[in-house]
């Protein structure tokens, strides 16, 4: 069993194959946080807790003869506002007399043998290879009728353990949730590091790595989405730890809007980690009878270092998060017109870039931005999801059959969740839209956001994208978001409930992704959010894959993929090859640099074949042969970060699970004259085989490799790149 209970059903072990979590509800009913870290054997460990009367910090009332006993110095699960712990808190309650305390006391647990399900939000759920155990605690508080749930579930072979909360107002009079953090780690001992991943548009999930002191670390985001500046993940990791070695523990949250991220230091050097939804203008109105579920947090603890813990996080998101016939079915190679054509395209225009785009392999067009409504600029048409036939020259129906008759699949970009001012749409429903009676409201791309907590919103939007879906082949849906949210005002949700509209707007994304898919399961969503704005694990449970950055720049991307691979799939990374110099930065790299680039994420193009030479369509049929070569490898292999950024060459692994066949890619990021060798490491294979390398032909074993490395016999140039092969031979 992964979950152990023991001493009267006070203490709880969650174990999975290398690491333990260790929770005690103490004689007062608070809910310890014991221990997590590497695999123990689960005696109680609130031995640990050193207590003393710390000046300032006051008693609960059970204890006021022991001045030892203080909340604002136990590590809890917990941890609530108002009743003594002064540090930063999970749950804050407002009650109907205008109080705001928070005490909440165990009650009793509940085993179930799979994992639970936050409803109305993505979650980890249970496959055939492995089935999560769950763990419900409830907690009461002690003077007023609020339940909280602590959901846990454990998937022991992945080393994740996920946590969720549930509050339930099971009184009579109304209760403000005022905040509702989904997860604390507190950890009494040691010193830690922390990993974010920072970044803005185009320049997404940079590693920014801070020591965690007394001054408070904290990142979120604001912006109704999940957002390009901060990523909802994080690792807390000692300050020795690098990708093989050391402890690091991972948190990410399964949710793509406002989040608040943070870690602090106490005044006795304990160290407190916070996870869940930006308090910062959430409030949530509880009814007698009624709940609010947070969303779910993903936590993995590696005892040896971040690479390990890279591959966790991969496993459980690829074979738990992501679902859908394209989960594991092979994704076709894509041509989207954005870069090629803009706005500026119709039928013959498309076909013969679907044309040429079949010749060379490509299996699916993408038709981007600008094939509705009245639609010639970013200004104007959103909302108006009928096909411009007069733009098009044709209908979509058409259009889409003669895509299919070139053999090619066919896909579509929508931005559903918003709204332009001059659009039918919001002629007819100026209501829809969020903004604030009264006030002007800020504007982004000259777009609104419409409503999506209103059921007539999503309701207009089914129907509207069932029935293009529904009419035209279609197989394949861009799905995006180009502004953060502002100016927030619900006509449904007015007044005292204006607090929840950030949240029943995510919740209303949610529930109209998910009646979609569900009529049309054989889609490929791609999610998007100006690129990377709403890369999260929740996007994943939709969109196996998301556009990973508007920068298609294959020197940027290094960093960005680098960063987006600490926590997601490589085979979720959308990218794209595109045209040079490129539209972002003016950038001339290789054509083979930009392919062996993008061929470590979800492989496309992005850009006008008509106007490449012939050389480059060589290589274009190349690329498309390498990605069916290595497409196992890059979308199930085990991939490892070689070089961290800002080095002279940027170089990155993949092995398959039998550890037969290995791909390694470096591409040079500087130039120099008299230039030093280029000697690059290798990983992950099995040391006891011999393995033929594809760039000097040597044979040695795995141990030899990973112990020596490889060094080249060129130094390439500048943006140069070379995938280099190792397979494995029966002998020496
Ligand atoms: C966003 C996307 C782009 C493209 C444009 C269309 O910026 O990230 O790929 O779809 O919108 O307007």
């Amino acid at each position: 069993m992964a979950i152990q209970v023991e001493k009267d059903g006070r203490l709880f072990n969650l174990q999975t194959a290398d690491s333990t979590y260790q929770m005690y509800a103490d004689e007062y009913g608070v809910l310890l946080h014991t221990y997590y870290g590497k695999k123990i054997d689960g005696e109680n460990l609130e031995e640990l807790i050193f207590r003393a009367d710390v000046g300032f910090s006051g008693n609960p009332p059970e204890s006021v003869a022991d001045r030892t006993y203080s909340l604002d110095c136990l590590p809890q699960e917990l941890p609530s506002d108002g009743v003594g712990d002064y540090r930063e808190s999970c749950i804050s309650l407002l009650h109907d007399d205008g109080s705001m305390a928070a005490d909440f006391r165990f009650e009793g647990y509940e085993l179930i043998p799979c994992s639970y399900k936050v409803e109305g939000m993505p979650s980890l759920y249970d496959n055939e290879e492995e089935r999560g155990e769950t763990l419900i605690i409830t907690m009461k508080e002690s003077a007023s009728q609020v339940v909280v749930r602590l959901f846990y579930s454990v998937f022991e072979k992945e080393n994740v353990i996920t946590r969720a909360i549930r509050v339930e107002n099971q009184g009579e009079s109304e209760v403000v949730l005022m905040k509702c953090l989904s997860c604390c780690l507190d950890y009494q001992f040691g010193e830690y590091d922390l990993i974010t991943f920072v970044g803005r548009h185009t320049v997404e999930r940079s590693p920014e790595r801070n020591r965690v002191r007394r001054t408070k670390l904290e990142i979120g985001s604001m912006r109704g989405t999940s957002s390009h500046q901060y990523n909802p993940s994080m690792i807390v990791c000692t300050p020795d730890a690098t990708e093989d070695f050391g402890d690091c523990y991972g948190l990410c949250l399964v949710y793509s809007s406002n989040f608040t991220a943070c870690a602090q230091k106490d005044q006795r050097g304990q160290t407190r980690v916070l996870m869940g939804i930006n308090p910062n203008k959430f409030s949530f109105r509880l009814r007698k009878g009624e709940f609010f579920d947070a969303p779910q947090v993903i936590l993995s603890y590696s005892d040896a270092g971040l690479t390990k813990l890279s591959h966790q996080y991969h496993k459980i998101l690829r074979g738990h998060m992501c679902r859908g016939k394209y989960q594991h079915a092979k994704r076709p190679v894509l041509l989207n017109n954005w870069e090629a054509t803009y706005f500026d395209f119709n039928k013959e225009k498309l076909i013969s870039l679907g044309e040429q785009a079949a010749e060379l392999g490509i299996e699916m067009l993408v038709l981007d931005d600008g094939w509705f409504g009245k639609r010639d600029d970013d200004n104007s048409g959103l909302g108006d999801w009928f096909a411009n036939e007069k733009k098009l020259g044709s209908s979509l129906e058409e259009l889409g059959n003669r895509i299919h008759d070139l053999g090619m699949k066919f896909g579509l970009w929508f931005e559903p969740e918003m709204i332009s001012e001059d659009s039918d749409l919001y002629r007819a429903h100026p209501d829809w839209a969020l903004r604030i009676p009264g006030r002007e409201p800020n504007r982004a791309r000259n777009q609104l956001v419409l409503d999506m907590s209103r059921d007539d919103v999503r309701e207009y939007l089914f129907e509207r994208i069932s029935d293009i879906l529904g009419h035209a082949p279609i197989d394949y849906v861009k799905w995006d978001v180009n502004r953060s949210l502002s100016d927030i005002y619900s006509h449904k949700y007015a007044g005292n409930q204006n607090g929840e509209v950030y949240h029943r707007f995510i919740l209303g994304v949610y529930d109209l992704l998910e009646r979609l898919l569900e009529k049309f399961p054989d889609i490929l969503l791609e999610g998007c959010s100006g690129g990377g704005g709403r890369f999260d694990a929740a996007m994943l449970y939709y969109s196996p894959q998301i556009w990973c950055s508007d920068n298609t720049d294959a020197v940027n991307r290094l960093d960005i993929q680098y960063g987006t691979s600490f926590f997601y799939p490589i085979s979720s990374v959308g990218a794209h090859v595109s045209a040079v110099p490129n539209h972002q930065t003016g950038r001339t790299t290789p054509f083979r640099t930009r392919g062996h680039v993008a061929l470590s994420g979800s492989f496309g193009y992005e850009l006008d074949l008509n106007k490449i030479s012939e050389d480059e369509k060589e290589m274009v049929k190349e690329q498309i042969a390498e990605f069916h070569r290595y497409y196992s490898l890059t979308h199930e292999g085990t991939y490892y970060r070689l070089t961290p950024p800002g080095e002279r060459f940027c170089a990155w692994e993949f092995v398959d699970e039998e550890k037969n066949h290995a791909l390694q890619t470096l591409v040079m990021t500087s130039a120099e004259g008299n230039p030093l060798p280029v000697h690059t490491i290798v990983k992950g294979l099995s040391p006891d085989k011999y393995y033929c390398c594809s760039v000097n032909g040597q044979v040695h074993s795995g141990r030899t490799w990973m112990g020596a490395g490889l060094t080249l016999r060129m130094v390439p140039k500048e943006y140069e790149s070379v995938l280099i092969e190792w397979n494995v031979v029966e002998e020496r």
